[in-house]
């Protein structure tokens, strides 16, 4: 594993963390009392949330493979969460051996768990930084050392957009970073949506409830996400029915899903 900047832990572990409830809705065990509780919370309002949350982690795995398969060999994976199954870095590695990968999140507990995981990969980091300073990522030490920005990049923000408010802006921090990627790179997004199903406002109550942020939106709003680039079949879709690799790949329909498979949308740009 590449080298760190000396970086010290401080965990606040009296309120919850996004990075910790998620971990505690797919069963894991790095949280505490406080993130068991937004997780309950969430759990109160939509029962399958935990199905959710695997659901968000397939389609990470199938957008993953996707990439790899057309041969993108490095990724930039921001709000990676913490470790669990299977992580960008198995995936891609598993189709391109050399492929690099490197993890930002601003909770620093993905660090301390990333660099255990990551004790013996040469290939992969981990690096603590904010979306919102876009530069401050593409300036880091690691990233410019891990990621050679002359060749195409898989860019991937899976499960991170419901956590801004449509004022704070993400699309432009996002654009910045994918600005500084050729063309040849994919963007890679899931988030929230509204298409006007109760419980699609319930796992928004949870997260204002639990942790202050967790909004939904139209899919429109959501294809604003990915700056113009045209998505690769099947498009933006419910992660349930979203299958990058096997676009023609037989489905069920919308309405043929389970409420709860009707939270989560993704797709993947291609910048020509
Ligand atoms: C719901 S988790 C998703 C984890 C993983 N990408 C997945 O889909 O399984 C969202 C992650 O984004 C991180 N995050 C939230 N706000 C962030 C920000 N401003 N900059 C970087 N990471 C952020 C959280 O700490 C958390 O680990």
């Amino acid at each position: 594993m590449a080298e760190h900047t000396a970086f010290e832990p401080d965990f606040d572990i009296s309120r919850p963390t996004i990075a910790r409830v998620y971990d505690a809705l797919l069963g894991g065990k790095d949280n505490f009392a406080p993130d068991r509780e937004g997780a309950a919370a969430y759990l109160k309002h939509v029962p399958n949330a935990g199905d959710c949350a695997k659901d968000n982690r397939a389609a990470l795995v199938k957008g993953v493979q996707y990439m790899a398969n057309k041969g993108i060999d490095q990724f930039l994976d921001i709000g990676a969460g913490l470790p669990t199954m299977e992580n960008t870095h198995q995936v891609a590695q598993a189709v391109n051996p050399g492929a690099k990968v490197v993890y930002v999140d601003n909770d620093p507990i993905v660090l301390a768990h990333g660099r255990a995981l990551l004790a013996t990969n040469d290939s992969t980091t981990v690096v603590t930084a904010d979306l919102r300073d876009p530069q401050g990522i593409l300036d880091h030490p690691e990233v410019k050392e891990m990621l050679d920005f002359t060749r195409p990049i898989g860019l991937m923000f899976v499960g991170l957009h419901m956590h801004f408010h449509d004022n704070e802006g993400a699309d432009e921090w996002v654009r910045l970073i994918m600005d500084a990627c050729p063309s040849g790179s994919y963007l890679f997004i899931t988030d929230f949506v509204d298409t006007g199903e109760p419980l699609q406002k319930s796992i928004e109550q949870a997260g204002l409830e639990s942790l202050g942020n967790g909004w939904i939106r139209t899919p429109e709003r959501i294809t604003e996400h990915f700056l113009g680039l045209p998505l690769v079949p099947p498009g933006l879709d419910f992660l349930a029915r979203w299958f990058p690799e096997e676009p023609d790949k037989e489905v069920p329909a919308p309405e043929e899903l389970e409420p709860h498979q009707r939270i989560l949308m993704g797709g993947i740009g291609y910048k020509a």
